[in-house]
């Protein structure tokens, strides 16, 4: 996957107020729905029969909870959790803060942790450890990106949508400063728009 100048065609389709900040497509909305659809249809054959809990990590996974739970077909529940993670504001660095617990308990449940991307993987593996230590069932994860370049721990992701180089991504859920979240597609952005900020 390579980072390119983004073609005039490919900026037409972006939201104007985007436009003159994005660098390079690396994921076009098409291909990510084309993705979960393939990824719904795993779930669905795996979790067949279980008792399903989708657990999203705000705020990056809304989009990819949202489509994924749309397009799977076994039953599942839905439960949110929100952490920080204390670092600069592009890399993390392990330590994490809860902000939002979950509403239900997991204890025995099959549980299903949707994520945005894993990076250096430590808020994940945070989380993870946490979530074990309340017992369910099983236990996996569906990130939407990896950057296996950067991982710093060893983490099993049972789903993964997309492989991305070691660059800073945003869209899909993904923001920079709080911006582009709303972007269907993934993209990079020009580095005046860090210098910028
Ligand atoms: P990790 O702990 O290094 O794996 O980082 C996890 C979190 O950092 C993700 O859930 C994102 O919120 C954020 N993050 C990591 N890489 C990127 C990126 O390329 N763009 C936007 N956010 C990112």
């Amino acid at each position: 996957m390579a980072v390119q100048p983004i073609s005039a065609d490919e900026l037409a389709q972006l939201p104007a107020v985007y436009r003159d900040d994005v660098e390079s497509l690396l994921i076009s909305a098409e291909q990510i729905e084309h993705r979960l659809d393939e990824l719904a249809t795993e779930v669905d054959a795996d979790y067949a029969g279980k008792d399903l809990l989708l657990i999203g990590v705000l705020k990056g996974a809304i989009f990819a909870m949202a489509d994924v739970a749309r397009r799977i077909t076994v039953p599942a529940a839905m439960d949110f959790m929100a952490v920080s993670s204390y670092g600069s504001s592009t890399t993390s660095s392990g330590v994490v803060r809860i902000l939002k617990d979950l509403d239900t308990e997991i204890q025995d449940r099959h549980v299903l942790i949707i994520e945005d991307i894993v990076d250096s993987g430590l808020t994940l593996h945070y989380l993870m450890k946490n979530l074990r230590s309340r017992r369910p069932a099983s236990l996996e994860v569906l990130s939407l990106l990896t950057k296996p370049s950067r991982r710093e721990v060893d983490l099993d992701i049972r789903y993964t949508g997309f492989e991305v180089p070691d660059v800073f991504v945003v869209g899909y859920g993904l923001d920079f400063a709080e911006r582009y979240r709303g972007l269907r597609s993934i993209v990079t952005l020009r580095p005046e728009v860090y210098s910028d900020s």
